[in-house]
């Protein structure tokens, strides 16, 4: 198809392109084909785990969509200590992971000294892995002195770079303006920065999606994640339906066909939102998974939607039976710290 290969050969295309590519459900198979064979020249068939730990459901921030925004009060709250997180961690170590991610929400309590102390303890206990920070909104201090302590990476998705929709999905206290501000800061502190966005989230259009594909190609992030918006019955958009699995899928492999070196998860709303959703996404061009490393009593309260899995294959427990199954799609799970730096190299 045309347009798909201008898009491989150019990296980008005009909107009316990129509006043809994401709302044409026709485009999904080319696409697909095309952003999989970029992926299998850049990294042959390897897909990178990252173990994902949950530190905590407690959050000062209350955005409309997510299940532990600091309104809802159903949700029973819990925070990991330093010991679980430096336990989760050898735990992963020893199955094989090289890249820990640990993620939660604004919680007052992750203090400078809190994550300091616990990225300077990880990177002591296993000077071979990177520690991937994704703890939201922080100063441009705060953010240096988790690079100082050793952080190599951080997520933090723009969720949509349109003004008047992100305020939508978020109260007066939250700005994307203040979100792009610190995306910048962490690349200017050298930081490998992933962002990325919700497909589907209420009142998106078509528009807002092009849009995000225009600020990602300013930033130029190292990693980039996007899933389908899915509602969680204790929020405010408990009545909106969930983000569309096709067109997630085609704007994995239109971020593949742009970003032919990014590192692009099939994440976990991917594979909760249909069985086979991360096999999916791996076919169209993703190349990460991540497992959840989250002691297992607490994964059931990390809500961020409903029905997220939290049994099995994205456990570590599963992690033999991911293999397989990643095996049985044509990849094959690799366990090194997968340089997001290979991007200088493509010039
Ligand atoms: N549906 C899908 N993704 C969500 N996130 C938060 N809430 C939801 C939801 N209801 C995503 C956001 C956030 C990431 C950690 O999870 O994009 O950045």
């Amino acid at each position: 198809m045309q347009l798909t290969e201008t898009l491989r050969r150019e990296r980008t295309l005009s909107d009316e392109g990129f509006r043809y590519l994401i709302e044409s459900e026709t485009a999904g198979a080319p696409l697909a084909e095309a952003a999989d064979a970029v992926r299998r020249h850049v990294y042959g068939t390897d897909v990178y785990i990252r173990g994902l730990i949950e530190l905590t459901n407690y959050c000062r921030n209350n955005c409309y969509y997510c299940g532990i925004r600091a309104g809802n009060t159903a949700l029973e709250r819990y925070r990991l200590t330093k010991d679980d997180i430096l336990a989760c961690s050898r735990e992963g170590y020893a199955l094989g992971f090289r890249t820990f991610v640990l993620q939660g929400g604004e919680d007052p309590r992750l203090t400078d000294a809190f994550l300091t102390d616990v990225v300077r303890s990880l990177k002591a206990e296993h000077p071979d892995c990177a520690v991937t920070l994704s703890v939201g909104e922080r100063s441009a201090e705060s953010y240096s002195r988790l690079r100082e302590a050793g952080a190599d990476r951080y997520l933090l998705r723009h969720e949509t770079a349109t003004d008047e929709h992100y305020r939508r999905l978020h109260p007066d206290s939250m700005s994307l303006q203040n979100r792009k501000t610190c995306l910048w800061e962490l690349k200017r502190l050298g930081f490998q920065v992933g962002s990325g966005f919700m497909v589907g989230s209420p009142w998106q259009t078509t528009d807002n999606l092009i849009a995000d594909l225009r600020f990602l190609e300013q930033l130029q992030p190292d990693m980039i994640g996007i899933g389908p918006f899915l509602h969680h019955a204790d929020t405010p958009f408990a009545g909106f339906p969930d983000g569309d699995f096709e067109r997630t899928v085609r704007l994995i492999s239109i971020l593949r066909l742009m970003f032919p070196y990014a590192l692009i998860p099939a994440t976990t709303a991917l594979g909760t939102i249909r069985p086979d959703g991360r096999e999916r996404g791996l076919a169209a061009g993703a190349n990460v998974v991540m497992p959840n490393l989250s002691p297992s009593d607490v994964r059931r309260l990390y809500t961020l939607y409903d029905n997220k899995i939290a049994t099995g294959a994205e456990g570590s427990e599963g992690l033999g039976s991911l293999r397989r199954r990643i095996a049985d799609a044509g990849y094959r799970v690799v366990t090194d710290v997968g340089n997001a730096r290979r991007t200088a190299d493509c010039t």
